[in-house]
């Protein structure tokens, strides 16, 4: 028995490192599936001796479902903080402080939109998890805290300490949950933490895979911090998660470019944050300029404005798009998300609108994001004159009789919807594709309307004297049309694809394809066996590329565009197929000390790689200069290689 009961503190501890390394350090020493072995045999020694330590990692998910939270009077009250909403309001605070103090050091740490934890250990190991609750008395939740794998079960440091910081769900896992779920959306982050863990099924709260940062402690006992800094570093040293987002300084100048820096650059972070948190970094001036009743005077929140806000969805209306797809769009009550208006926003589908409980006349959340059209996150309320958004039958644009396709509802009028006839001319004429400047939606509807224009070949047909009939068309405006046009018949391989407007073919797959099969001729002829064997494209838009091949509808319209004169023109790729950077994806951000942006792409293309304006899973590098933007930030989350210059020239000698 002695010697199982070494094996299974052995075993604890081994588990629990591993799980420290993967889920704090995000740095995994071990495989998933040694982690696996270890775990399932602590679990099995556990049982057959009922030997079972406090802090082993097979007690993170108890049984126990209770019917009722249990009080918690916090021992030291857990203060809320001072606001400050703009950079005069924070000066001010901090010049008071300077004043009195001269040359303070003051910490700059994300503010954290989550639920506020504080966590007892004794004896090195956790005994309490409680919410903030009204600062005095909170709600016993540890046994869901305990699933959660960033909150250590056991610490290096043996006496008694209460830890706080927050409870968060990472986006990521949010967008995880809501793809993979039906049953329960879980509309925004805040909401999904605080109804995670007051949720009195612990293993609820396991399953959502939520994370905790620390960042204060209101109580240790025979211990002293002089600083924020060595607080944060005792924090880390006893197995927490801590934010790398830490700033130190004395300078306000850098306070207030930090601000401006994170405010520009929050949208792309995983972890939700509402604002940042300055605190005097010297404890014993702390202690000196001491509190409020309600908070201390020692720091103060710099409040973001919201990029989650609520609207009310005045009415819904279906897109029709170039594939006969249907978008509902919810036209919504304007509103301001952090310094934009906000007038509409996507609901991808119907059964988005199901899942999210979306009805006319009803609040829902929204969140804006890089993309352009705010998402909306789910219902938040429904009013007596809420009512159902109609499922369509026929498409808003030509009547005809809907299909459903999986999720979606398709016109299937290809060649007489008005809709999908013009989406198809704006896209073809898009930045992306064939680059004709001058010709995007509006333009399209007069052309579409005056001069019969319906698809993509008569616009080579057009005349300078046709344009100039029309309304507000000068000489000038005619004539630059014209040229672009002109100038789009030499066109690269990859971007007349993509110009087709193929059904599930974007950019990337476009790309792809004109790698893979070198011409036109090719192309036309690939067949699903062909097509599927490439990475990233699967059945559903090898599909889409041979219907759209062997549609005689389609197959007119760039033999036309051939005949009038568009000519594809192929790079040669021999060179580059083996150049250093072949495959490789680059993004660019930022200033380099001595190569221009062009001077830096061509490097890269010369060499067979490419240049991404966005920072995606696809993306291998990510090159930065001197003050670079979200993009690095964005690199940093998704973990791609970041370069500097010397280090990107010096792979060309590699
Ligand atoms: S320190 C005595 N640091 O902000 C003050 N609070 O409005 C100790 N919060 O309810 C708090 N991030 O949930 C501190 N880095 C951070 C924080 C933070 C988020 C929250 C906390 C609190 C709210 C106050």
């Amino acid at each position: 028995m002695e010697n199982l009961k070494k094996q299974i503190e052995d075993l604890v501890e081994k588990v629990n490192l591993y799980s420290y390394h993967y889920h704090v350090l995000d740095k995994p020493i071990v495989s998933d599936k040694d982690y696996d072995i270890a775990y399932y045999k602590l679990l099995e020694l556990e049982k057959k001796t009922g030997y079972i330590l406090p802090n082993s990692p097979t007690q993170r998910v108890g049984d126990m479902v209770s019917n009722k939270f249990q009080k918690h009077n916090h021992e030291v009250p857990l203060l809320s903080l001072d606001k400050a909403q703009s950079i005069p309001e924070l000066k001010e605070w901090y010049e008071k402080i300077i004043d009195e103090y001269p040359n303070q050091t003051f910490t700059v740490e994300y503010k954290f939109d989550g639920l506020r934890l504080a966590l007892i250990y004794e004896n090195g190991l956790l005994v309490n998890a409680s919410t903030r609750g009204n600062g005095y008395i909170g709600e016993d939740v540890t046994a869901q805290v305990k699933t959660i794998r960033t909150v250590p079960l056991s610490i290096p440091f043996k006496k008694r300490i209460i830890v706080e910081g927050e409870g968060i769900m990472l986006l990521s896992e949010l967008n995880k949950f809501n793809e993979q779920s039906h049953d329960v959306l879980l509309k925004n982050a805040r909401n999904a933490v605080a109804g995670s863990i007051r949720n009195l099924d612990p293993k609820i709260t396991a399953s959502r895979n939520l994370d905790f940062f620390a960042y204060g402690i209101p109580y240790i006992e025979d211990f002293n911090f002089k600083t924020q800094v060595e607080l944060r570093q005792f924090l880390i040293d006893n197995k927490f998660l801590v934010s790398d987002f830490f700033v130190s300084t004395n300078n306000f100048n850098i306070i207030s470019d930090t601000i401006k820096k994170v405010d520009n650059e929050r949208e792309n972070l995983d972890i939700l944050i509402d604002g940042l948190v300055i605190k005097v970094n010297d404890i014993n001036i702390r202690n000196q300029l001491g509190w409020t009743i309600r908070f201390p005077k020692w720091a103060l929140a710099y409040k973001f404005e919201a990029l989650e806000v609520t609207s009310v969805v005045k009415n819904v209306i279906w897109q029709v798009g170039r594939t006969g797809k249907l978008t509902p769009l919810a036209i919504l009550e304007p509103v301001e998300i952090a310094g934009a208006t906000v007038k509409r926003a996507t609901l991808n589908n119907w059964d988005d609108i199901i899942r999210k409980q979306v009805k006319i006349n009803s609040l829902v959340f929204l969140r804006r994001s890089n993309e352009v059209i705010p998402e909306i996150l789910g219902l938040a309320q429904e009013f007596e004159n809420s009512k159902e958004i109609i499922k369509p039958e026929y498409c808003p644009c030509c009547g005809t009789k809907l299909e459903n396709r999986g999720v979606h509802l398709f016109c299937t009028n290809e060649t007489g919807c008005a809709a999908q006839l013009k989406e198809r001319i704006i896209h073809f004429c898009s930045r992306n594709a064939m680059n004709i400047e001058g010709i995007r939606d509006k333009t399209v509807d007069l052309f579409f309307d005056k001069l019969k224009l319906r698809t993509v070949d008569q616009l080579y047909n057009l005349t300078k004297e046709q344009l100039k009939e029309l309304e507000k068309f000068k000489d000038k405006k005619s004539k630059n049309i014209i040229n672009s046009i002109e100038k789009s018949k030499n066109i690269e391989f990859e971007r007349f694809i993509y110009a087709l407007g193929i059904g599930n073919v974007g950019i990337k797959t476009a790309k792809d394809l004109a790698k893979n099969f070198k011409n036109f001729e090719n192309l036309k002829c690939a067949t699903i066996e062909q097509l599927v064997i490439i990475e990233d494209i699967g059945e559903i838009v090898a599909q889409s590329i041979v219907d759209y091949f062997s549609n005689d509808y389609y197959k007119n319209i760039y033999n036309k565009l051939f005949e009038y004169g568009v000519n594809i023109i192929y790079k040669d790729k021999n060179k580059q197929d083996n150049g250093v950077f072949a495959d490789k994806v680059f993004v660019l951000t930022g200033t380099l000390p001595t190569l221009s942006r062009n001077e830096a792409t061509k490097i890269i293309e010369d060499n067979g790689g490419t240049v991404s304006s966005t920072v995606s899973k696809m993306t291998d590098f990510v090159l930065v200069g001197e003050e670079p933007g979200s993009k690095y930030q964005k690199a940093l989350n998704l973990n791609i290689k970041i370069l500097n210059e010397a280090e990107f020239l010096s792979m060309l000698n590699d």
